[in-house]
């Protein structure tokens, strides 16, 4: 059975301290509420090793939002997979837009990333989308394809089962401007069937893909409500606890 989760992505925003109080904030409301998916918030690095010593990580689990490509050495202001791991962080969020079009990400790149990851008992997030012009030609399909194809395809069924992927569509991204549910399902089936046609349906069938875009309380319930759409991966939602709860209660 594929997991239902909720993620936050909170990208460059909150000081350490604004960050604990957040990560506290949301801490205290689920111990005291039983919720109907797995709930992580991916951090900065700074703030990760203090994050994870301040809440339950069974609740809620910790994941940096970027990691090296390279395992250790002379790479000025990188942070590895394995120095992450060591904070008690357990996620890793990968290939996001924002890191593939204003940090030259390439799938290559991204391809190791997924492998330190792995290697470092991380659980990647793979983020894939296309962006509006992309949509506009109708190339949306293959765009996704080749990205799943070009950075997870060389992975064993086992490796692959481990990772969670994330259809952000760049134009929906802070926009304001969300795939609507069918739009949102059309491709997660899409997707779905990539998978199945490269590693069987059951590898396929356990495997979560999260819907990410300018998801908010009023709309994660219709975007959740699709038999594809296994939850969402959140940028301005999550820095608020009642936001972020108003979609993890959408489930
Ligand atoms: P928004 O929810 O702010 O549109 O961001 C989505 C995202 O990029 C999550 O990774």
């Amino acid at each position: 059975m594929r997991k239902k989760i909720v993620a936050g992505n909170w990208k460059m925003n909150k000081t350490l301290q604004e960050g604990l109080a957040l990560a506290k904030g949301l801490d205290e409301v689920l111990a005291k509420e039983k919720v109907n998916c797995e709930v992580i918030i991916g951090t900065p690095f700074i703030h990760l090793a203090s994050v994870c010593a301040a809440i339950d990580t069974q609740k809620i689990g910790v994941a940096a939002e970027n990691c090296a490509d390279h395992a250790s050495g002379a790479y000025t202001g990188e942070v590895s997979a394995a120095m992450v791991k060591s904070t008690g962080a357990e996620y890793v969020i990968l290939g996001h837009s924002e890191r593939r079009a204003y940090y030259g990400e390439t799938p290559e790149m991204l391809k190791t990333k997924v492998r330190l990851a792995l290697d470092n008992g991380l659980t990647p997030i793979f983020c894939i989308g296309e962006v509006l012009d992309e949509r506009k030609a109708g190339k949306h399909f293959d765009v996704v394809k080749a990205q799943v194809e070009q950075s997870l395809f060389d992975l064993s069924a086992e490796d692959f089962s481990k990772i969670i992927l994330a259809y952000e569509p760049v134009w929906a991204i802070g926009t304001g401007e969300t795939a609507t549910p069918e739009q949102a399902e059309e491709i997660h089936a899409y997707i779905r069937g990539v998978i199945a046609a490269k590693y069987g349906k059951q590898v396929a069938d356990d495997c979560s893909i999260l819907y990410g875009g300018s998801c908010k309380p009023s709309n994660a319930k219709e975007l959740f409500a699709n038999p594809d759409v296994d939850g969402g991966l959140i940028g301005g939602a999550s820095l608020k606890v009642e936001d972020f709860m108003g979609i993890i209660r959408a489930w």
